[in-house]
């Protein structure tokens, strides 16, 4: 397979479809790597890394787009991109197609097979290429509470983990999935007092088991979101309902009878925000202030750390990708992770939920491939 990797276009996006290390992989199992110059710049990786690992350097877009059959990218196509798109194309990257009907009408116009990361799923029901950003995004959320807490940056001047003789934040995180998990084993090794609230009694008795009793777990009521908001320095929002927007667990009166200058992050915010008072930012000017409550909230959380993002997400991608190199859209016909993952296919819209929120005709996988 000729596999080509275009420079991400959309601003601020600083990620890379194949890092150095996946285009090796790609090359070692027999496939032809061709990427644009200066696409790992982002993440530091030269144009003699990827030469190193056996990939051919082009100078353009419209080279790789050209010469390729399968294109791996990260974000979704931009109009320039879809203009390059052609019928013998296998396109593999995140598309959230759903609300956005310009880049739906590109892709099918284009004619090309379009797998969306995020809705590839595996054997678990998840979503595993979704699940990477949301390690990240749930990490970093600590990190961005400890600096909304500093007094250089207009905090109440905390220390997350406090040291000997003092008390450490109270960090309650509220829902238990998987930003939820990996924020508070964050917040956890920095020695924060941690709560996490969910409404999933099967999964508070994992993380019960998960983090042996070094967190506390609390299901998720008006009466215990309002008890531990009120008694915390630090918030994170990490709900998710799938398939609609966040619900709004915490409200603006609510913002009264928090601690002053306690920071709420809410990492929900790309599904609408838990929070009441939650607006998006950017990694510009990733704070704002409510009634005395500091709120982060940042849509867009990995892009902050493109090097760890990048690696993260091409270790979720490596095998799927592999597959779809290796036995082309056969891949997608055998593979039942991969099918689900199929989007778009030769002017077809072949994902159910996609095509109704666009209000377009829905074609089964085979009648599309027919
Ligand atoms: N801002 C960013 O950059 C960024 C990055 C990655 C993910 N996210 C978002 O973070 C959110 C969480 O993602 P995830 O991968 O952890 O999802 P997940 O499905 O793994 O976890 C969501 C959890 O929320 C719980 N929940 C749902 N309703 C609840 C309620 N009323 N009270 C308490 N808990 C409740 C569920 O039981 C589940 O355990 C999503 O909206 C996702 O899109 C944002």
């Amino acid at each position: 397979m000729k596999v080509g990797v275009p420079k991400e276009i959309k601003t601020h996006e600083y990620r890379v479809g194949l890092t150095p290390g996946a285009a090796r992989e790609y090359v070692a199992a027999g496939h032809h790597v061709a990427i644009e110059t200066n696409a790992g710049a982002g993440i530091g990786a030269t144009d003699d890394d990827y030469r190193n690992a056996g990939a051919t350097v082009l100078t353009s877009a419209a080279e790789v787009f050209a010469s390729s059959e399968m294109i791996v990218k990260v974000k979704e196509p931009q109009p320039s991109e879809w203009a390059q798109l052609r019928e013998n194309h296998i396109l593999f990257t995140y598309l959230h197609l759903a609300p956005d009907p310009d880049q739906a009408r590109g892709l099918l116009e284009s004619g090309c097979t379009a797998i969306a990361y995020e809705t590839v799923t595996d054997a678990h029901g998840g979503l595993p290429l979704l699940a990477p950003m949301s390690e990240v995004a749930g990490r970093l959320a600590i990190e961005a509470a400890g600096s909304a807490l500093k007094r250089s940056t207009g905090g109440r001047g905390l220390l997350i983990g406090g040291v000997p003789g003092v008390q450490p934040a109270r960090i309650v995180v509220i829902g238990g999935g998987v930003v939820g998990t990996h924020a508070a084993r964050m917040a956890v090794g920095l020695g924060a007092e941690v709560t996490i609230i969910d409404r999933s009694i099967i999964r508070l008795r994992e993380l019960d088991e998960l983090f042996e009793g070094r967190v506390r777990t609390r299901f998720s009521t008006i009466e215990s979101v309002e008890e531990e908001v009120f008694a915390a320095d630090v918030v994170i929002g990490a709900v998710l309902v799938p398939g609609a927007s966040a619900p709004k667990l915490v409200s603006r009166s609510m913002l009264g009878w928090m601690r002053k200058r306690a920071v709420l992050v809410d990492v929900a915010i790309d599904q609408g925000g838990c929070f009441e008072t939650s607006h998006p930012t950017t990694h510009a000017e990733p704070t704002y202030e409510v009634d005395g409550v500091i709120h982060y909230c940042v849509a867009n959380m990995p892009g902050a750390v493109p090097l760890t993002s990048s690696q993260a997400l091409n270790n979720a991608t490596l095998p799927f990708g592999l597959a779809l190199a290796n036995k082309g859209f056969s891949a997608v016909l055998e593979n039942p992770y991969l099918r689900t993952g199929l989007n778009v296919h030769r002017g077809r819209l072949t994902y159910k939920a996609v095509a109704e929120s666009l209000g377009l005709p829905f074609s089964p996988i085979e009648q599309a491939a027919a």
